[in-house]
């Protein structure tokens, strides 16, 4: 092979590779929003769903559910507790998203909002309970003002337990009126209080992602209009964030997560922080006035669309606003005053349809007459080819559009045969966003998807044809993002997760191998002066960085056979002696990563020498390899 190292032939963007979020598989709520506690705030639609009343010793008391719609109706329900003995305990349970994760030493930080009148008297105990009923940490507090106010007691827990649940006793006389029953670990990413899994939130640091897209997925659309996901309600103080079913919430039986509610404790600020913080570009992704097609397929009419219109717009405020602007002053009141330097955001996302380009043409109108220089992301459907999809990719580009969001959910071998699949796009078009993609193992959708290396290959395969059309391809992101273990809807996912760990599947490591090795520019890599792109078996990219002087070579053989290549260099700098090689592979076609086997399937370094500009490598079967050289 050759590689000309001076030949610039694509610049690669720093969004190329990227993190798709979605509350799915139980991504947020019993995810990544650390907060311990299942319905805190009484607002499923079965009040107490997650909740149950629990006696000892004789206690005496009842529970009733107060709806106090007309003055809080974003917060409509309360629990107002009654304790009719004096002798014995009464309380109630919490079961937590399938069983809370406790550690022994952590901190936990127990909440309540609370009131009771002149007269009542009662104390609240939290109790940490493991699966066996043992108590592995506890913390008093007492109630004393008859109005509405925040309680708080921290404690240690003194064992770990993936399946605890948090008792709550009540001891005294009197009634107790009790909302958002909180409980959060005192560790959470970057220590903010109430905040996120760290270890979750670790692992989409280490990917180091250009973008970071939120809140999803079909998520945005919702099932039907009145549960679309609405940004405005999830800012600001945490109960008054409306609580919504989850689009997720699903009754079939091999989808193990009914009662899936958003409470928005993860809402747009949460995620605008946490692009800032992992270094990502925000992408929020917007409804665009249609409920998910796949469901209900609600539609706004044309003439009622300003609400959503006006969301959008006060969305770009929000994040790039000047502290004399109404939402960027918001922004600044929530702890945020510097922008978060919003640059493109989705309309709708994944629709397809008339009606979806009528809706188009008015939002991208009203966004680039107002903000020109927003990058409007625009939906090709879910179809990745076929009439529906040529249709909408003509019209958008006839139209202008700027970037083209494409999913494909694809056997292995559609992602092996679609490594060409941008070699002869538009160069002068719209960008493309393959905002979703995943091989599917077994069939799209099913529950026997595994994240398998088969399927982790194929994709790496199939990357090297995004990174050298990136001139064209400006960004991708593998889709969906998290699965809990004991709760999930689909499959496969890129990181899995338990109630105290989480693991890479082999797929994550390729998208981090490809992140952490993008660099800045691509060059040519050829083949008796073609370009190589799956013939025998062989898929191949280079890149230079510029910043770090180096060329990075990716190259994926998916065959069964090993293959010794040598690579040589036409270019007129020199390079080191000796470069470092990255192995992810030689693994049976079914290996996967596990809990207790979270890196069976990681990559492994060696160094490699090189003989002037020429260096000689076996790349193993069924293996990608990344190789970076140093220019002097
Ligand atoms: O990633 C899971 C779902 O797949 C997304 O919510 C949707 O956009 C797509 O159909």
């Amino acid at each position: 092979y050759t590689i000309e190292a001076d030949k610039v032939k694509a610049h690669i963007e720093p969004t190329m590779y990227g993190i798709f979020f979605e509350d799915i598989n139980l991504a947020a709520d019993g995810g990544v929003y650390a907060e311990l506690v299942k319905n805190r705030s009484f607002e499923f639609n079965s009040h107490l769903a997650g909740w149950q009343e629990r006696q000892k010793n004789g206690g005496k008391g009842s529970v009733e559910v107060v709806d106090r719609t007309a003055q809080r109706p974003e917060n409509a329900h309360t629990i107002k507790v009654n304790i009719e003995s004096n002798t014995g305990s009464f309380g109630l349970s919490n079961e937590g998203f399938r069983g809370m994760g406790i550690k022994k030493g952590e901190t936990y930080s127990f909440t309540v909002t609370a009131r009771k009148p002149a007269g009542s008297l009662i104390k609240l105990i939290a109790e940490l309970h493991n699966a066996s009923g043992n108590v592995i940490g506890t913390g008093t507090l007492t109630p004393t003002s008859a109005n509405w106010k925040k309680y708080n007691v921290k404690f240690t827990a003194t064992a770990t337990e993936d399946k605890a649940s948090l008792y709550v006793w009540l001891k005294g006389k009197g009634v107790v009126d009790l909302d958002m029953v909180s409980l959060f670990p005192q560790h959470t990413w970057k220590n903010r209080p109430a905040g996120l899994r760290a270890d979750l939130v670790q692992k989409l640091a280490d990917m180091k992602p250009g973008f970071l897209r939120f809140p999803g997925g079909c998520i945005v659309e919702g099932r039907d209009l009145v549960n679309r996901y609405q940004w405005k309600k999830s800012i600001g103080d945490i109960d008054k964030r409306e609580n919504i079913i989850n689009r997720w919430n699903t009754e079939f039986a091999h989808r193990l997560t009914p009662d899936y509610y958003q409470t928005f404790g993860l809402g747009f600020m949460e995620y605008f922080m946490t692009a800032e913080d992992i270094g990502a570009s925000p992408l929020p992704i917007l409804n665009c006035g249609m409920a998910c097609q796949f469901n209900t397929g609600q539609l706004v009419p044309m003439d009622q669309l300003d609400p959503y219109l006006q969301d959008a717009l006060d969305l770009i405020e929000f994040a790039n606003g000047g502290p004399n602007t109404k939402w960027g002053k918001l922004r600044a009141s929530l702890g945020h005053p510097k922008p978060f330097n919003l640059k493109m955001l989705g309309v709708g996302n994944e629709q397809w349809g008339e009606q979806y380009i009528e809706r188009w043409k008015v939002f991208t109108k009203a966004i680039k007459d107002k903000y020109p220089s927003i990058k409007i992301i625009s939906s090709l459907g879910p179809f990745a080819e076929g009439k529906e999809f040529e249709l909408l990719d003509k019209t958008f580009r006839g139209l202008g559009a700027d970037i083209l969001d494409e999913h494909y959910y694809k056997a292995p071998k559609w992602f092996l045969d679609n490594a060409k699949r941008y070699d002869n796009y538009d160069r002068k078009g719209p960008k493309i966003f393959a905002g979703e993609y995943a091989a599917q193992s077994v069939a799209t959708g099913s529950p026997e998807n595994k994240n398998n290396w088969e399927c982790a290959l194929a994709e790496a395969a199939f990357m090297t044809g995004l990174e050298r059309n990136a001139d064209v391809v400006n960004m991708a992101s593998y889709a969906p993002l998290f699965a809990h273990v004991d709760g999930w809807q689909w499959t496969p996912d890129l990181i899995w997760f338990d109630n105290l760990r989480s693991y890479g599947t082999p797929n994550y490591y390729v998208q981090q191998l490809y992140a952490l090795n993008k660099g800045t520019d691509v060059v040519p890599l050829l083949n008796d002066g073609a370009m190589v792109s799956g013939e025998e078996g062989a898929y191949a990219t280079a890149s230079i960085d510029k910043n770090t002087k180096e060329l990075i070579i990716k190259f994926v053989n998916t065959t069964d056979k090993a293959k010794p290549v040598t690579f040589s260099i036409n270019s007129t700098s020199t390079y080191q002696k000796t470069g470092t090689v990255i192995t992810l592979g030689n693994y049976k076609k079914d290996a996967v990563n596990s809990l207790d086997t979270p890196t069976a399937v990681s990559p492994v370094k060696s160094t490699i020498g090189l003989s002037g500009k020429s260096v000689t490598v076996t790349v193993e079967p069924a293996t990608f390899k990344v190789i970076r050289l140093k220019m002097i």
